[in-house]
């Protein structure tokens, strides 16, 4: 461990697969307590196994980030067992099909708009008062390169990660002087159980998005539980409100 975050307490929702599970073992390994909150159990009970196997300390709290009660006690858990909240990354998301604007169904948009917009806010609804408290705290919440260029056949899901990023620059501004940073990573294509579900249902998905990439190649989730690490470490003390992209240099074209 290199342990930069040391005896600090960490939060994750969606921390059961992917990015989130790739952070929450990162942030282990920096010596921070994670707190893994997500709804699926044996698998956000593994990524706990995970960080305890590598000499760290976490906690598996069941959450669905679309409901307000499992939110506060998410929180409500995490001080309980841990006294404080440091960082929160605000990471619980999901995709929708594949369907043009107006072939989205009414029950897909509020499902996706709850998850991956209400989630967020609900949960930095919760941690922001902790924060408070302490006088200090960041949050990283996460968008995507979906949350600055349009989308077509994922409206619901680019207008989540669009709205994303306008939450994440007003919260830092309201709470820049109590101490807080609030902060948003844009990953572009990143391989993960989420994006391998689409490369399943279009086997020529895969080499279009390699032709798209300048570097040639898909991230993994370890790349940006890094940048998630350093917003949240010292070394980022005079980062907020900042959108940090990273996608190979997808939309530097
Ligand atoms: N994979 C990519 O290419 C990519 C690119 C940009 C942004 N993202 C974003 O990264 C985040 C993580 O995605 P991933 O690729 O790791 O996918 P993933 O499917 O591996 O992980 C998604 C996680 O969110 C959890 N989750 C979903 N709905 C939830 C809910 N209602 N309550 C609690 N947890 C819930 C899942 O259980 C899982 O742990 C998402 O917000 C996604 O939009 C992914």
């Amino acid at each position: 461990m290199s342990e930069i975050l040391n005896g600090k307490v960490a939060l994750v929702t969606g921390g059961s697969s992917g990015i989130g599970r790739a952070t929450a073992v990162a942030f282990g390994r920096e010596g921070a307590k994670v707190v893994v909150a997500s709804r699926r159990i044996p698998e956000g009970e593994e990524t706990v196994d995970m960080i305890r196997a590598a000499g760290g300390d976490a906690l598996f709290v069941r959450t669905d980030v679309t409901h307000a009660s499992e939110v506060e006690a998410m929180v409500g858990q995490t001080v309980e067992t841990y006294g404080r909240l440091d960082f929160a990354f605000n990471n619980a998301g999901t995709t929708p099909p594949m369907a043009f604007t107006a072939d989205c169904p009414e029950e897909l948009w509020d499902h996706i708009i709850n998850t991956n917009l209400k989630g967020i806010w609900l949960s930095m609804k919760h941690e922001l008062p902790q924060m408070l408290k302490q006088g200090a705290g960041v949050i990283v919440n996460n968008s995507s390169v979906a949350g600055l260029v349009g989308f077509p056949g994922r409206a619901a899901y680019a207008a989540s990660k669009h709205a994303i990023i306008g939450l994440t620059k007003t919260a830092a501004l309201e709470y820049a002087r109590a101490g807080i940073r609030v902060n948003v990573v844009c990953p572009g294509w990143i391989r993960t159980p989420m994006l391998d579900s689409g490369l399943r249902q279009n086997p020529q998905f895969e080499a279009q998005i390699l032709k798209m990439q300048p570097n040639g190649r898909i991230g993994t989730p370890e790349e940006v539980a890094g940048a998630v690490i350093w917003l949240c470490s010292d070394t980022a003390s005079f980062v907020t409100g900042h959108t940090l992209v990273m996608d190979g240099g997808l939309l530097a074209q």
